[in-house]
């Protein structure tokens, strides 16, 4: 059976692209990819259309991690198409649960609780000035995408 999981942030253009990336990716390399249907999305719709910024496109192209994705806004159906949503931090999951729903399926859940390092909010990089902040974001996205497929 299919299942169906959606990343999201604030803008759909730095955490949940890396995330719904690596996920992509670690189901690839798994041999599972087609047991899956994998998607972000933003709270906000300022970015929509647009490609990730550059520094996380140049994060995912550094670890050979292709994404083709365009920024799209959260809708009311996602609640029932996806099976899983994740939030990067405790602001989306509260955004995501005022804005779902009463009869929502989709479990709605925060990506760092799976951090077997315990990071629990996943590093917002956009405002800063380099990509340092983009790596770390990466490493923590990697841990707990990885942990969240080891313990189903
Ligand atoms: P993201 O980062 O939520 O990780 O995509 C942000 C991108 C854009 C904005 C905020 C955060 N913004 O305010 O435009």
């Amino acid at each position: 059976m299919v299942q169906k999981v959606l990343f999201v942030c604030l803008g759909n253009i730095c955490r949940s692209p890396i995330a719904d990336a690596v996920f992509q990716h670690l189901v690839k390399e798994m041999g599972t990819a087609d047991e899956w249907v994998v998607d972000s999305a933003g709270i906000g719709g300022w970015h929509v259309g647009n490609s990730p910024d550059h520094r996380a496109r140049k994060i995912l192209r550094n670890h050979n991690v292709e994404y083709d994705g365009k920024a799209r806004q959260i809708e009311k159906e996602d609640f029932n198409n996806f099976d899983y949503i994740f939030g990067m931090d405790e602001d989306n999951i509260a955004d995501l649960k005022q804005y779902a729903p009463a009869d929502s399926k989709a479990k709605i859940l925060l990506l760092g609780d799976f951090d077997p390092e315990g990071k629990r909010i996943i590093r917002d990089p956009y405002y800063d000035s380099g990509s340092d902040g983009f790596e770390v974001c990466y490493q923590q996205c990697m841990r707990s995408c990885k942990a969240f497929l080891e313990q189903l």
